[in-house]
């Protein structure tokens, strides 16, 4: 349990837990069989009004995100949800005018989108929710993606996140092309705009050529919120550098405690304020009236999709969706670390070494990586509260990601956790704001232009 000293300064006003959902339609990874479930629409991944009314149950419950994950290539042994699934932009624009404080957070790849379409496009949907979006950007994993946009290969790690950069940098310039002030609308003067207050980019780098300006103003929260998804060292420079919330895979408390120091730490040693980046675990809890309860439902739903022609098919994505049932399940694992170079290569690189360490063969490798492990939220409203007070508290993450099964199990948590959650002072009672920012605490960028200007570095015509 959490020392009263560490849970006063958790509960401090200046750190307050975050939630997120993340809703999965028919079934994302590791749920190939849930689409069966008599409680879940069979088009649930692309019902829109199914996507409203569990933003709506999120905001009901004061999240502070409603989040859209994503890829760009599938084939059909791809989970339920992922085969056939809405664009989430398109998406959140629609949740966006049924919701009034969630906030509307999209993956978007920053290797098969170009920046002035991105940047349009989210700050859009940042004038369409008053405030409420964010971008987070991924590379993508998938290195089938690339035949979808007219490339031979997908590239690699340094490629990918060196452009994720030079991506992030040139849409945050666009953001800032006009200045707050740039539309006095004024009749009486007949000056609609003021150009002075307009600004091109011009920018010039390895991989983008942008002039600007953006044919869009800043929202109420200056710009829509970065988030950032992906933990190799690549993925943790770029997160230290740029992102203002981290979407991290969950763990044991050891591992995600250390993921949070070291990305929290490179931010700190570039000079951020570490406080100003959110970072949020994936969870699925699992709830029931008694621990005991919790503990079987949860190994049930295990063996409900323990089927390892499926796992093995799952198992390849890290591998450039490499098929692995060419192979002798009962020989050693085969040398395919080459292939994961450009796609999963953080997880690829856990799999060899465990694999190689222990002499294992296929199969033993895919059910070491598949094996039953329980949700450490998994348990009765009390228990689980008590393990999201003591991980939050360890620092383990600022908010959870969470997924649910099904809109039972959401209500389950909104309705019997979240209330013990704010007993103890640990998650609000209320909404801190309307913008996406002001309820992450997160600070409204300055527009550069304006700060120049009040440094004198910007002549009166801009
Ligand atoms: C919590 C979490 C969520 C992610 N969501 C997405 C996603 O929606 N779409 C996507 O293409 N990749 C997603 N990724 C994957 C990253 O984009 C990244 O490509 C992948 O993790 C491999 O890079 P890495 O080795 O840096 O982790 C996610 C990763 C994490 C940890």
């Amino acid at each position: 349990m959490p020392t009263n000293e560490s849970r006063d300064a958790a509960r401090s006003p200046r750190r307050r837990l975050r939630l997120a959902l993340h809703p999965y339609g028919v079934g994302g990874p590791g749920q190939h069989g849930l689409w069966k479930d008599p409680r879940i629409a069979k088009n649930a991944s692309i019902d829109i009004n199914w996507y409203i009314a569990q933003a709506k149950a999120a905001e009901q419950a004061l999240f502070d995100v409603f989040f859209i994950v994503d890829s760009q290539f599938i084939n059909a042994t791809y989970p339920p949800h992922y085969l056939n699934r809405l664009e989430p932009l398109t998406l959140l624009s629609a949740v966006a005018t049924h919701t009034a404080h969630i906030g509307l957070v999209a993956t978007m790849s920053s290797t098969y989108n170009s920046p002035f379409n991105l940047a349009r496009r989210v700050a859009s949907l940042d004038h369409i929710s008053n405030g409420r979006a964010g971008w987070n950007v991924v590379t993508s994993f998938d290195t089938g993606a690339s035949r979808n946009f007219g490339f031979d290969e997908h590239p690699d790690y340094a490629t990918r996140y060196g452009r994720a950069l030079e991506f992030v940098q040139v849409v945050r310039g666009l953001w800032d092309s006009y200045e707050d002030d740039a539309f006095p609308a004024d009749v009486g003067r007949d000056i609609f705009l003021d150009p002075t207050r307009l600004h091109g980019l011009d920018h010039v780098g390895a991989h983008f050529k942008v002039a600007g300006p953006l044919n869009l103003s800043r929202s109420p929260q200056g710009q829509p919120v970065i988030f950032q998804a992906g933990v190799s060292d690549e993925g943790r420079a770029l997160a230290s550098r740029v992102a203002e919330g981290i979407f991290a895979p969950g763990g044991a408390l050891d591992d995600t405690r250390a993921y949070y120091a070291d990305v929290k730490g490179r931010a700190r040693r570039l000079g951020r304020n570490a406080d100003q980046i959110v970072v949020f675990m994936q969870a699925q809890p699992v709830i029931a009236a008694t621990d005991a309860d919790a503990r079987r439902i949860s190994r049930e739903i295990f063996d409900a999709d323990n089927d390892f022609g499926r796992k093995l098919a799952a198992f390849g994505r890290s591998f450039g969706a490499h098929d692995f049932s060419q192979y002798e399940l009962d020989a050693p694992f085969p040398d395919v670390l080459e292939l994961a170079d450009r796609s999963g290569r953080t997880n690829a690189e856990a799999i060899v070494r465990r694999a190689r360490e222990h002499n294992l063969t296929l199969r033993e490798t895919v059910l070491a990586f598949t094996d039953y492990r329980p949700s450490p939220f998994t348990g009765d409203p009390t228990t689980v509260a008590d393990a999201i007070e003591l991980w939050f508290t360890e620092r383990a993450f600022d908010g959870l990601m969470l997924g649910f099964r099904t809109d039972d199990d959401l209500a389950r948590f909104t309705g019997d956790v979240v209330p013990l959650l704010q007993q103890r002072g640990l998650y609000r009672t209320e909404y801190d704001a309307s913008t996406l920012r002001g309820n992450l605490g997160l600070l409204v960028p300055e527009n550069r232009w304006s700060v120049a200007r009040e440094h004198g570095l910007v002549s009166r015509t801009g």
